[in-house]
């Protein structure tokens, strides 16, 4: 891989990357599509990487599916899939691995120690390997897209990161590969978390601001659905992820539930009504660009 990178470098091309685990939906496919926007070559990595999952995790029964998963890249336009082995990336003396200081301990952090340090090492790794100009990442999972923004001005990596919106399943619910984890029941009870968001986004736009209240209201959805258990629920700060009081500006909403024995995460910007981002946007007053 990294001498076809070089290859690729050598030529003039810019690459554009796509790190996935695999077992891919639509959520991987829309990535890929906005990857091919920003490089010359489009490069994906499948690699169910056994450093971010903890002890009791699902590392064993994690899906996979590489055909597919091929013959699903090259439908989108993905020219080259890297697909290490484990002990191609981590060999037995292993002992380098990236930690951030702050943005780990919020949200997914506490219940999942050592996850983000597990993300943030093999994605500097592949970002080694691949040596993309510009590198997509998914705003489902939020906290791991704001980590590896962080990550990349910390180090000084000369990468674009560029965030894709949730893509969603007809219902609301946000695709992920442990969806298929769920049974009929549980699949039911899983959409409680788009709906206690969309909730939250309703109670905000009637002028509620308050944000143990929207924590409250979104809360008592979820504990309505059968199968379900609240990991968190949270309003924060969308750079620094901490608590806030009160949605003010543009706040991030949260939230990770276990469904039966599957761990579901989604979360939302809420944006109190009157907020327009600067002071043009929203009004009846253009911006000319000169
Ligand atoms: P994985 O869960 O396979 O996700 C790969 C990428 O797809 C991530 O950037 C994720 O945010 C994005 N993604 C997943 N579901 C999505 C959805 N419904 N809408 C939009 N984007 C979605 O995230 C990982 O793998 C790993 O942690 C990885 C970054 C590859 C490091 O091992």
């Amino acid at each position: 891989m990294q001498q076809e990178a070089k290859r690729l470098l050598q030529t003039g091309k810019t690459i554009a990357f796509v790190p996935t685990m695999g077992y891919f939906h639509e959520g991987h496919l829309a990535l890929m599509r906005e990857g091919r926007k920003h490089g010359d070559a489009l490069i994906i990595s499948i690699f169910v990487n056994p450093t971010q999952f903890g002890p009791g995790e699902d590392f064993q029964g994690y899906p996979r599916d590489v055909n597919r998963d091929m013959s699903l890249a090259e439908s989108v336009g993905v020219d080259v899939i890297f697909a290490p082995e484990a002990k191609a990336m981590y060999d037995k003396a292993y002992q380098t691995h990236i930690d951030l200081e702050m943005l780990p301990r919020y949200l997914c952090g506490p219940s999942r120690p050592g996850h983000f340090r597990g993300v943030a090492t093999v994605v500097t790794k592949l970002f080694n390997i691949v040596k993309p100009h510009v590198a997509i990442f998914g705003k489902k999972d939020y906290q791991q897209l704001l980590i590896i923004q962080r990550m990349v001005r910390d180090l000084r990596l000369d990468i674009k990161i560029v965030g894709v919106p949730i893509v969603r399943e007809a219902d609301g619910l946000a695709m992920s590969s442990r969806n298929n984890y769920l049974s009929e029941n549980e699949r039911r009870s899983a959409l409680s978390l788009f709906q206690s968001l969309q909730q939250a986004q309703e109670t905000v736009a009637q002028g509620i601001r308050n944000a143990r209240e929207l924590i409250r209201g979104a809360s008592e959805l979820i504990r309505s659905y059968p199968y379900t258990k609240i990991d968190y629920v949270t309003v924060c700060d969308p750079e620094t992820l901490e608590d806030v009081d009160r949605v003010d500006g543009p706040t991030l909403m949260a939230l990770a539930v276990w469904v039966g024995k599957t761990r579901l995460i989604d979360n939302t910007i809420l944006k109190p009504s009157n907020y327009s981002g600067s002071k043009f946007q929203g009004s009846r007053f253009k911006v000319r660009e000169r």
